[in-house]
C-alpha cells in the first residue's frame, strides 16, 4: 500500500462515529468522551495518530529542520557522547531542588549558556514544560502577561496555571498594538511605572503558523518607550529558529544582538537539533524564581543523562559549525521554492480568485532571512482538498483550520528542511499548480465535478469501507 492510501485509512477510521454504535450499558463517562469527539468526527476533523512514512515521502511536515535525525549524524554523536559519560546513573532520582541537580547536567547548561550568550541555562523535559514553567514561575500575584494572539498552545497553557492578574493579547507581529495594550495597563494601575507590577510579554521569533519572523528590535522599543524603568521583559519561545536561524544556528535574538534585552528564551531541542527538550535561558534571579515558584519544573524528575547527552551532542554540532551548510541549504531552498511559485503561470490568478495567497513570497527577495514555515493560505474549507491532492502526489504537508488557525482562514503549511532538493520543490510547485488548475476550473462550472479528483477518492475509501 502507497503511503498516502494508508495515511487516508487512519484517518477515514478515526472518523467514525463512536458514540451512535455505543451500548447504553457502556458507563455515562465514555459514552460522553466519544459524543464530544464525535462532533470533530462529523467534520472529518478528529485528531488522529498518523502512520510513520518512510523517506521516499516528500517530507513538508518533519521538525527534522536540519536533517539531523534522518541522516543519523545526531544518533553518532549521541552514542559518542553517551559513551564518554562512562558508567551513569541512568534516572536523575530527583528533581532538580533534590538528588535530581547532577553535575553533568550543569556543566551542559554551562555550555549551552555560552553558545547563546545567556547568564544562565536551565534544561528541561520539553519546550512544552519550559514555557508552562515560566509562566507559572515568573509573573508574580498582580502582574501581567500580555502575548501575541498567534502564540503557541503551551503560552496559553502556561497562562491557565499562572497567577497573573492579567493576561492580555496584543494583535499578530504588530508594535502599535502591543504600545496600546502597555499604555492601558500603564493607566490602569501606577503600580506597573512605580515597579510594584510588572508585565511578561510572550513572543515567538517564529511563528508556527504564519510563518514570520517577530520584529523583535521594534518590540523591544516599544516596551521601553512605554515603561524606562525596565518593569516590562520579554520572554520569546525560539522553537522554530534553533538551529536554524542566527550564527551557528543560535536563534533570533542572537541574530538581532539582542541578548541583553530579551529576558527569557526557551529554545526547543525537539525540532532542529533533532534530540528532545528545552532550554530556557535567563539570569540567575530568574533562575531562582524558577527554581522557587514553578511546580512544573521542580515537582518533577530532572532530564536524565541520556536525555542531556541527546542536547549536548546536538549543541556540540551547532556550535562546531557543523550544521552551517544545512542551515544555507534551508535558505536557498526556500528562496528557490518562492520565485518557482511566483514563475508559475496559474499564480497570478490563483490569487486574483483568491483562492490561494503565500504572503511570505511577497517581496521574499528584499529579506535578508527567509523562514522555512511556508503557510499556503488557501479559500476556507479547501485545505483539506490541497492536503489530500498532495499526498497523492507522495507530499506530506498538513491542512490547518480553526481553532489552530483563526476562525474564517485555512491554510496547508510546508515545513523546508535541508534535505529538501530543487527537484522536490518543483514537484511541490506542479503539484500546487494542478491542484489550483483543477480547482478553478471546478469554480468556473467547467468541470462535470464539483468535489476534487483527489477527495473524491479519500471519500470514496470511506464509502466503500476502504479501510477493511
Ligand atoms: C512554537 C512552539 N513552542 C513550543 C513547542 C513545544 O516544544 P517541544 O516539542 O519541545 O515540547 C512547539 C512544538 O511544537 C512549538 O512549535
Amino acid at each position: 500500500m502507497v503511503y498516502y492510501e494508508s495515511l487516508f485509512k487512519e484517518m477515514l477510521q478515526g472518523q467514525e462515529l463512536r458514540r451512535p454504535a455505543m451500548k447504553k450499558s457502556e458507563p455515562a463517562f465514555f459514552q460522553r468522551l466519544e459524543q464530544a469527539m464525535d462532533v470533530h468526527r462529523e467534520k472529518i476533523r478528529l485528531n488522529v495518530l498518523k502512520p510513520r512514512w518512510d523517506d521516499s515521502v516528500l517530507d513538508l511536515t518533519t521538525s527534522d529542520f536540519l536533517s539531523l535525525s534522518r541522516t543519523g549524524r545526531i544518533r553518532e554523536a549521541f552514542l559518542a557522547e553517551l559513551a564518554r559519560c562512562g558508567d551513569f546513573r541512568l534516572s536523575a532520582s530527583g528533581s532538580r531542588v533534590q538528588y535530581g541537580n547532577y553535575e553533568y547536567i550543569l556543566e551542559v547548561e554551562r555550555e549551552i549558556a555560552a553558545f547563546h550568550g545567556a547568564e544562565t541555562a536551565w534544561i528541561c523535559h520539553s519546550g512544552f514544560y519550559a514555557n508552562i514553567g515560566v509562566l507559572e514561575a515568573i509573573a508574580l500575584p498582580g502582574d501581567a502577561i500580555v502575548f501575541d494572539e498567534f502564540s503557541h498552545a503551551s503560552t496559553g497553557v502556561g497562562m491557565k496555571v499562572s497567577v497573573a492578574a492579567h493576561k492580555i493579547p496584543f494583535q499578530h507581529n504588530s508594535a502599535d498594538s502591543l504600545r496600546d495594550v502597555l499604555t492601558s495597563l500603564k493607566d490602569l494601575d501606577p503600580g506597573f511605572t512605580k515597579g510594584e507590577k510588572s508585565i511578561l510579554i510572550c513572543v515567538e521569533s517564529l511563528y508556527s503558523m504564519e510563518g514570520d519572523l517577530c520584529p523583535l528590535k521594534e518590540l523591544v522599543s516599544v516596551a521601553k518607550e512605554v515603561f524606562p524603568n525596565g518593569s516590562a521583559q520579554f520572554i520569546i519561545d525560539e522553537a522554530h529558529s534553533n538551529g536554524v536561524i542566527g550564527p551557528n544556528g543560535g536563534g533570533l535574538v542572537q541574530l538581532l544582538g539582542l541578548e541583553k534585552e530579551i529576558a527569557i528564551r526557551v529554545h526547543m531541542c525537539s525540532k532542529a537539533l533533532g534530540s528532545t527538550g528545552g532550554v530556557i535561558l535567563c539570569n540567575q534571579t530568574v533562575r531562582s524564581a524558577l527554581a522557587q515558584y514553578s511546580r512544573c519544573l521542580t515537582y518533577s524528575g530532572a532530564p536524565s543523562v541520556p536525555m542531556v547527552a541527546s542536547i549536548r551532542a546536538g549543541y556540540q554540532l551547532l556550535s562546531s559549525g557543523q550544521t552551517q551548510k544545512e542551515q544555507n541549504h534551508i535558505q536557498e531552498i526556500v528562496k528557490y521554492f518562492f520565485g518557482s511559485l511566483l514563475d508559475h503561470p496559474i499564480w497570478q490568478e490563483a490569487m486574483d480568485e483568491g483562492l490561494i495567497s503565500v504572503p511570505l513570497a511577497e517581496d521574499y527577495e528584499q529579506r535578508s532571512v527567509l523562514s522555512h514555515v511556508v503557510p499556503i493560505k488557501v479559500k476556507p474549507g479547501h485545505d483539506f482538498f490541497l492536503f489530500t491532492h498532495l499526498a497523492k502526489a507522495n507530499m506530506n504537508a498538513y491542512p490547518m483550520a480553526y481553532p489552530v488557525v483563526p476562525k474564517g482562514t485555512a491554510l496547508v503549511r510546508m515545513l523546508f528542511h535541508a534535505h529538501n532538493t530543487k527537484e522536490e520543490v518543483d514537484k511541490i510547485i506542479t503539484a500546487v499548480g494542478e491542484w489550483a488548475d483543477e480547482i478553478l476550473s471546478i469554480e468556473r462550472g467547467e468541470s462535470k465535478n464539483v468535489i476534487p479528483s483527489s477527495m473524491r477518492e479519500f471519500l470514496a475509501m470511506q464509502g466503500t469501507n476502504g479501510w477493511e
